[in-house]
């Protein structure tokens, strides 16, 4: 078996890599191809944390996975990760577990390419200003992700704590510095998404993190953080200005995404205003932007079938280059 470390899988493996990975995955899932039983979710109320369990397996690939997260909000404030995981790869032809891969940096990984693919596929080709809220575990894949997708020349950067705000936009500064994009911290989410053709949200906010009326026609949004009914970032009241809401999963969405459900429950969009999933717009099966007027919301909670075709991609990639240390 190989392990892979996240160091291992810096030397095999781009945010380029890992936005054509997501692509694959979402059009798999999306064409019906694949095994990806929604999430096991084990509250582990005492500490505050989710204990979460993703099995998944598509055929065609000769792969199946199960990656283990569990998340704890509460450890921001102890300066502890706030989530740990592993992805164990598995060979579906012989069930033998070939690796376990660093499962936080896979996650990092494809939860930024999910936002990567979205921007690709629906972002407006000229796009040059980008916004992101929130500076936590996922947010620096989130930006490298918008920035190799679109040639920007300024993201504008806010979190309510403005200490990992100025330490996030100096570090991304220097880790981006190739993309010849400006990183710039902004004071409040208004000043970061004014004029903003890109925006991601990535926060377990439960109460929406930017104001639907600061946002210019043409918008491209990618919503990461609300994985629960009880979360929601997105402003609701941008949901009637989008002429196309894209999920990567429906079915996962209409169970675990309070920016959907919460706006659902209470009549402000209905079911059918849902245009799909974005796997069917890579399967040319829905139309992505047809303007560049359109406001596009995307909504992403994560499915197995990401962390399982990145892995696989990691996988190969390190086997072709023998990276990566081998246990039994
Ligand atoms: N969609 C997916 O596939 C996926 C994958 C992994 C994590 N997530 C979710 O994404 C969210 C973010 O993850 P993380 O690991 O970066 O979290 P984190 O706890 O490490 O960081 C969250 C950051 O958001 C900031 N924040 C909170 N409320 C805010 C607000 N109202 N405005 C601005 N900033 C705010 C916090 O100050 C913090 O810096 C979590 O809810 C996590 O569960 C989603």
């Amino acid at each position: 078996m190989r392990l892979l470390n996240k160091e291992d899988i810096v030397k095999v493996f781009s945010m380029q890599d890992a936005v054509e990975s997501v692509k694959e995955a979402f059009l798999l899932y999306s064409q019906g191809k694949t095994e990806n039983p929604l999430r096991t979710k084990i509250p582990a109320e005492k500490y505050g944390g989710n204990l979460l369990f993703m099995p998944t397996y598509a055929e065609e690939t000769g792969y199946a996975s199960l990656k283990i997260i569990n998340i704890y909000p509460q450890n921001i404030s102890k300066d502890r990760p706030t989530s740990f995981a592993q992805v164990v790869l598995i060979d579906a032809g012989s069930g033998e577990i070939l690796s376990i891969l660093d499962g936080t940096y896979v996650t990092q990984l494809r939860t930024g390419a999910a936002s990567g693919v979205c921007f690709d596929v629906l972002g407006r080709q000229d796009a040059r200003i980008g916004a992101l809220i929130g500076t936590g575990g996922q947010a620096e894949t989130q930006l490298a992700a918008m920035v190799s997708v679109r040639d920007l020349d300024v993201v504008r950067v806010h979190d309510i704590s403005k200490e990992r705000t100025t330490a996030f936009v100096k570090e991304m500064n220097e880790k981006l510095a190739d993309y010849e994009t400006k990183i710039v911290a902004a004071d409040s989410a208004d000043e970061a998404v004014e004029d903003a053709d890109l925006l991601i949200t990535v926060t377990p906010s439960k109460e929406p993190v930017f104001d639907a009326s600061k946002c210019k026609k043409g918008i491209t949004i990618s919503c990461v953080g609300a994985y629960q009914p009880d979360m929601q970032e997105m402003d609701p009241a941008i949901l009637p200005r989008a002429s196309k809401i894209f999920l990567d999963s429906k079915s996962a969405v209409l169970e675990e995404s309070g920016d959907i459900l919460k706006p659902l429950s209470v009549g402000i969009i209905k079911e059918q205003d849902i245009t799909g999933e974005i796997g069917d717009v890579l399967a040319g099966k829905r139309k992505g932007r047809e303007s560049d007027d359109e406001i596009i919301v995307f909504e992403t909670v994560g499915i197995g079938m990401q962390d399982l075709i990145t892995a696989k991609a990691i996988y190969e990639k390190a086997v072709a280059e023998d990276v990566g240390s081998q246990w039994n």
